[in-house]
């Protein structure tokens, strides 16, 4: 389907992805009787384009991460920075995917996606166009106009992707997107996402619990450590492009990469569990 006819509100598929950059980033939450340290000093750049996979330990920091990079708070200390200028505020460059879809169950499939061309000012019948063609690239067109609930949770996510997708985000921040579907489908709707994003190259920040899909979809994984958060591994992945998930397993590089990550991954998390007996948490007044 043409999108020749799409309005200035949106920008063109070829404007590439953002670079991200951490600068000594702090960030500290301060709750009733503590203060809570989740990262600290964390330096990060994240080339134009380049496909990121974050983990480590539950705790460590990983959504505070994002947070920052999509504008939802701003950092106790450092800057965050998309192509050298500060994050202040959402940003109509910078997509967020979440675990569970987030869709409005009182809408359609179809008006589930126009949401955020809705929100850009893309005026109804082109939006509407633009959304048949995200809805037909993640084969769900022949469910336009059904609602959520008669919806899988796989349908669900691919509906959550061509949202994301529609606006051509520089930057796509996603955080589990793909932790509530069953292994099938996660294989299916992971090669899918893949094939799609080489067409954007949009920059993506991918938080995952899975080491598998962190080395089968990333340029580079970043282990961050927990108790307070900070970076302890940056490995980059190298593995060739285009890729289908499945054909990664067999590669030499593959295996060495996931026994290298898991080593790293159960120290820290090894480590976590001693700190829980001493944590990274201070009186409200900011003593020891
Ligand atoms: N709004 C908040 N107020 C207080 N503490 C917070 C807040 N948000 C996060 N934290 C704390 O900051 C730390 C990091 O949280 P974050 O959600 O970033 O971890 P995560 O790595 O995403 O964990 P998970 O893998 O479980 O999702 C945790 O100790 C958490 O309790
Ligand atoms: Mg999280």
């Amino acid at each position: 389907m043409s999108q020749a006819s799409a309005t200035a509100a949106r920008p063109p598929a070829s404007l590439g992805g953002a670079a991200i950059r951490f600068e000594g980033v702090s960030q500290s939450f301060v709750t009733a009787d503590r203060v809570v340290d989740a990262i600290v000093d964390i330096d990060l750049d994240i080339a134009p384009g380049e496909f990121v996979a974050l983990v480590g330990p539950s705790g460590c920091g990983k959504t505070t991460l994002l947070n920052l990079l999509a504008g939802l708070a701003r950092p106790t200390e450092g800057s965050v920075t998309l192509d050298g200028r500060g994050v202040s505020g959402a940003s109509g460059e910078v997509a967020y995917m979440l675990a569970r879809d987030a869709l409005y169950p009182w809408r359609t499939a179809i008006e589930n996606v126009e949401l955020g061309l809705q929100v850009r000012g893309v005026r109804r019948a082109e939006r509407r166009e633009l959304a048949l063609d995200w809805l037909e690239r993640v084969h769900l067109a022949d469910f336009a106009d059904a609602h959520v609930s008669e919806l899988s949770q796989g349908m669900r996510q691919r509906i959550a992707i061509a949202r994301t997708l529609s606006l051509s985000p520089r930057c796509i921040l996603m955080d589990e997107p793909f932790a509530a579907l069953d292994a099938q489908t996660r294989l299916l709707i992971q090669n899918e996402f893949l094939a799609l994003w080489d067409e954007l190259r949009s920059t993506v920040l991918f938080v995952t619990h899975d080491l598998d899909e962190a080395i089968s979809l990333s340029d580079r994984v970043v282990l961050l450590g927990s108790r307070p958060g900070r970076l302890v591994r940056d490995i980059p992945v190298g593995l060739p492009r285009p890729r289908t998930v499945e054909q990664l397993g067999a590669d030499p590089g593959w295996q060495a990469l996931h026994d290298d990550l898991r080593a790293a991954l159960r120290a820290e998390v090894s480590d976590a569990r001693l700190a829980e007996a001493a944590p990274a948490e201070h009186g409200a007044r900011g003593e020891s």
